[in-house]
């Protein structure tokens, strides 16, 4: 399976922060946010992995993670000339697709919990369809926001609705079969000029093909589009990562527990860190192993 990362955007809701620097260079907590995501599709033993982003930000995400050789996955990249919606995401990478499935995560998404290998396992499973997930959030109007019947059959799907009809908001992950690609061709541009996610939803749920699966409260789906919510992503990880001295979010510990690179590879994936808790941390793990 293939896995894109989309990590452009303009990042407005956090100026000044993000007037330099991309949203997704912008670290939580103790590494940057483009970490997470990239450590979730890991967890999900991809490999295979597209980054987009935008022409100014494209070059600091290859200089922060070259190849993805060190950590034994493939790691291309794609300019979004400009911020046209999520679905482009499946026109602009549609060679890099080459119509096999794939996962799509927003840079700017994080999720933790335990059983989250597990429920993505579960959503690669499908031959065919689409699977998302739906998260209970306080203000649903922010998000693509899904409604269910009495018997959890999905019964609409609407972008960003002042009067949601529920409280289920779409994550920023998404399991597509090969058809996202012609899917997303055939998609029209919304009234804000963006090529919508949540219509490329709707061209599966239209064929019967969209799974939508409850993410519980044992899982943390967190957003960092605002100071607030950046911060309070910085606090949350902290608070985890100080009280088990585990790290969470690295995509270099994930390499290695899912057997991509070995021990001796982990550590020198340390080198020139040594001198941070983070780089201390992944020499730690690769001493306890050897
Ligand atoms: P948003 O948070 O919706 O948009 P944004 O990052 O541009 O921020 P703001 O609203 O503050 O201006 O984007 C969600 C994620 O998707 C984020 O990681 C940026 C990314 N994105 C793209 O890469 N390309 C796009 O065309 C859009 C709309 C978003």
């Amino acid at each position: 399976m293939k896995g894109i990362i989309l990590a452009g955007g303009a990042g407005t809701r956090l100026h000044p922060m993000t007037k330099v620097v991309s949203k997704q260079l912008l670290p939580v907590y103790d590494k940057p946010m483009i970490y997470y995501p990239l450590t979730t599709l890991m967890l999900a033993g991809i490999k295979d992995i597209l980054l987009i982003s935008t022409p100014q930000d494209l070059q600091n995400f290859q200089t922060l993670l070259g190849d993805g050789s060190d950590i034994g996955i493939n790691i291309s990249y794609l300019e979004q000339p400009d911020p046209g919606g999520l679905a482009q995401a499946y026109t602009l990478g549609a060679d890099f697709v080459d119509n096999q499935p794939s996962a799509l995560i927003l840079g700017d998404n994080i999720f933790h919990g335990h059983g989250l290998s597990a429920l993505m396992g579960h959503a690669q499973r499908h031959a065919d369809g689409a699977s998302v997930f739906a998260y209970r959030v306080r203000d649903a109007s922010r998000y693509g926001v899904v409604s269910f019947d009495a018997a959890d059959k999905v019964q609409s799907l609407e972008e960003k609705p002042a009067n949601p009809r529920s409280n289920w908001a779409v994550t920023g992950l998404y399991f597509y079969d090969g058809k996202a690609p012609e899917y997303a061709a055939n998609l029209q541009p919304s009234a804000r000029g963006e090529l919508e996610i949540t219509d490329l939803n709707k061209k599966y749920l239209e064929a019967g093909n969209l799974r939508v699966e409850k993410m519980g409260r044992g899982f943390a789906w967190l957003d960092t589009g605002t100071p607030n919510s950046l911060s309070s992503a910085g606090e949350f990880i902290k608070t985890l990562a100080n009280r088990q001295g585990a790290q969470i979010g690295s995509p270099e510990e994930t390499a290695f527990h899912m057997d991509f690179i070995d021990a001796a590879q982990l550590a020198a994936c340390a080198k020139g860190m040594e001198n941070s808790d983070y780089g201390k941390y992944l020499i730690s793990i690769a001493n306890e192993a050897s």
